[in-house]
């Protein structure tokens, strides 16, 4: 059984779709806590209400802290994956190199298009014609790393900023935990700049 942490700074859907996932059996893989560094963040009420361990990361005081009772934690659950999903902060460079390809990241965008922390709206207001989501590896660089899944999303000119971010979300909850899937059975070879993938997707 894989061991995996979730840091969220918002609504937490993601999280919810992968807690299902694991509590039916499709993932398998043990939440050991799901952290913000948000104290009022949805996510984390929700978390709560589903019977998670929560933790509320210290940001207030400073990065350096914050990052170390988190990694406290991270070791005394022995957790193998750190998983992002709607964090809206920066690890540092030293956080990174210490976890390095052992923190997944989901972005609402076909990367390396629009990184950062609206890249539904601005894609939408580029006016670009297909738009996705990304689940990739994380690096010391914003929304960066190493790519293990994208999957398309076409926007049609009915579409509303509101009709793409339902239709964005949807398939990020159908993509994390297939992709995670993959990831925790060791699927993913690196090859030059990619990662591959064995076996049948
Ligand atoms: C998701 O769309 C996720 O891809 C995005 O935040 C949202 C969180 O939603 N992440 C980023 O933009 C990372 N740069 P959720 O809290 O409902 O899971």
């Amino acid at each position: 059984m894989t061991n995996m942490a979730i840091l969220l700074s918002g609504r937490g859907s993601n999280m919810l779709a992968l807690a299902q996932r694991c509590a039916q059996g499709d993932l398998e893989a043990k939440i050991c806590f799901v952290a913000s560094d948000k104290k009022d963040a949805y996510g984390i009420m929700m978390a709560k209400s589903l019977g998670l361990k929560t933790l509320l990361l210290p940001y207030e005081e400073g990065k350096e802290q914050a990052e170390k009772v988190l990694d406290e934690k991270l070791q005394s659950d022995s957790v193998d994956w750190i998983v992002l999903a709607g964090f809206m902060r920066m690890l540092s460079p030293t956080f990174v190199g210490k976890y390095e390809k052992r923190i997944v990241n989901i972005h609402p965008s076909l990367l390396p298009s629009f990184p950062g922390t609206q890249a539904i709206k601005d894609a939408f207001e580029y006016g670009v014609k297909v738009t996705g989501v990304t689940v990739h590896l994380v690096d010391e660089k914003m929304d960066h790393g190493p790519i293990l899944s994208q999957r398309e999303v076409r926007i049609c000119d009915e579409d509303t900023l509101e009709s793409l971010e339902e239709k964005i979300h949807a398939i990020e909850h159908d993509l994390y935990w297939q992709t995670l899937k993959n990831l925790f059975a060791g699927r993913f070879k690196m090859k030059g700049r990619r990662m591959t993938i064995e076996g049948p997707y």
